[in-house]
């Protein structure tokens, strides 16, 4: 559908960035935080490229005010950033660390101080070691009251400066990794488990969602969804069926519960069907149905091309999974289906594909099934840049950034409320298992895997094209 004309970027469009905790902040025990899951398994050898951790990070936690410097002046609108559960409660549920409160404190106001609207993620992977070590975290179903705990403190705190939360990152990622693929932690592999973790996630999804409607706050809450839509290889029916398949099971089965308060009905009678479902409590869809987010954030790169899987019936939970493409970051969730290559589209270095189209294509199946505004929380290009006489010159995110916003001017004319679009990621971060090799950031920062160096920021090209379009909103694009 091409448009005559595409509308303008509403008023107060929030042109954004993002980062998370463990990628960033450094200072991984300071100011007393606790160790989270992540700050144990990347000591476990072999788990990451070339043992590369977070222990420093971009020192983010000391440089904060320098970073948010380099924002200002790029005029940028939203900063989406995550606070370390292991900062507020280091040690138990029950201990509130001070310190940690105020660094996320500081920075909020910071932003504010340079009118930065703050994003807060209350969770971007990173449980408390403690909840892992005493109850298997995810695993239990205590871990649904522990987080609305966390949840409430950090409402309570900053509740009156922050207008946009996000509750939980990429649940589909962080529990296909932790559980199904072992990549990330506690690294089983076990779909019963999986799915018994996934659904207190869910559950404590709604109720720290709950918790935040009841107290009364103004801000908006919902989570951030990582969503490759899914394409059938071809027009062959089982192939198309292939890639409904494929949504089912890595998009609705989650975003379903998450608008809807309940499990779509064909994967609930998969796994019925597997002896897969998990243990529920007839409360626990109450909690779902209460707790609605007022958006739902979605992280965006690239789509995924499907067909029928031959394999399918074969045996009883040996289901196929996704993210075979050489990319150690992305899929995961069992599905009776395989992924091939589409022949359309280019990739990146990294073995992602590029594909702006289906950032509309996403935005749009989500507009039409659940009807709610969506907040982008996260696009953009991971890569290898190269500094060369203090300069990056990063062309090919500018082209990957600009398809993708023109993507999302085109989904706003054909009439899906976006409330905002943030770029992952604004400072180069560590990126979980791939180390400091890959970056996504408008600023550079002089660091490898050996050394942090002096973590010297540096503005890159593309650095100046955001500055550019936020200061047009959009108009030049
Ligand atoms: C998803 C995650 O939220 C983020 O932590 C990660 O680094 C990026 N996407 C890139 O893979």
């Amino acid at each position: 559908m091409q448009h005559k004309k595409l509308k303008d970027f509403p008023e107060g469009f929030l042109w954004g960035s993002a980062s998370a905790a463990y990628q960033v902040e450094g200072a991984w025990d300071e100011d007393g935080k606790g160790a989270s899951v992540w700050d144990t398994f990347v000591r476990i050898p072999g788990k990451t490229f070339k043992g590369t951790n977070g222990d420093v990070a971009v020192d983010h936690y000391h440089r904060f005010k320098e970073d948010v410097a380099l924002m200002a002046e790029q005029g940028l609108k939203a900063y989406r950033f995550s606070i370390a559960w292991s900062r507020i409660f280091p040690h138990n549920m029950q201990e509130v660390n001070e310190k940690g409160l105020q660094f996320y404190d500081d920075l909020i106001d910071e932003l504010l101080a340079n009118q930065i609207e703050p994003v807060v993620t209350l969770y971007h992977w990173d449980i408390p070691q403690y909840l892992q070590d005493d109850y298997l975290g995810w695993e239990s179903r205590q871990i649904i009251e522990d987080f609305t705990t966390y949840a409430e403190t950090v409402f309570r705190r900053y509740g009156d400066r922050v207008n946009y939360w996000v509750s939980l990152n990429e649940q589909n990622i962080f529990i296909s990794h932790g559980y199904l693929m072992a990549t990330h932690p506690p690294a089983v592999k076990d779909p019963k488990r999986m799915y018994q973790a996934n659904h207190h996630a869910n559950v404590a999804n709604a109720a720290a969602i709950k918790k935040y409607h009841s107290l009364g706050l103004q801000g908006k809450i919902g989570p951030s969804f990582a969503y490759s839509p899914g394409y059938p290889i071809d027009a062959r029916p089982e192939n198309v069926l292939a890639a409904e398949n494929f949504d089912e099971m890595n998009a609705y089965f989650w975003m379903d519960v998450y608008a809807k308060g309940e499990y779509p009905s064909v994967i609930w009678n998969w796994l019925e069907e597997n002896k897969l479902l998990p243990e529920t409590l007839p409360e626990d869809f109450e909690v779902l149905k209460a707790g609605k987010p007022d958006f739902m954030g979605v992280n965006y790169y690239q789509t995924s091309t499907v067909a029928a899987n031959p394999l399918d019936g074969v045996g009883i939970g040996t289901p196929n999974y996704s993210g075979e493409k050489g990319s150690t970051e992305r899929g995961g969730t069992p599905g009776v289906f395989k992924e091939v290559l589409n022949p359309f589209v280019e990739k990146t270095n990294w073995d992602w594909d590029i594909d702006p189209v289906g950032l509309r294509i996403a935005l749009r199946r989500i507009n039409s099934r659940y009807g709610l505004p969506i907040l982008i929380t996260e696009n953009g290009l991971g890569e290898y840049d190269k500094l060369e006489e203090g300069q990056i010159h990063d062309q090919y995110r500018i082209d990957y950034l600009n398809d993708h916003a023109k993507a999302v001017q085109e989904a706003i004319t054909d009439g899906v409320t976006v409330l905002g679009y943030c770029t992952w990621s604004y400072t180069d971060l560590l990126s979980w298992l791939n180390g400091y090799q890959k970056r996504y950031g408008f600023v550079y920062v002089d660091r490898d895997e050996d050394s942090p160096k002096e973590l010297k920021r540096y503005k890159k090209a593309s650095y100046y094209w955001y500055k550019e379009l936020i200061e047009q909103n959009g108009k030049n694009l």
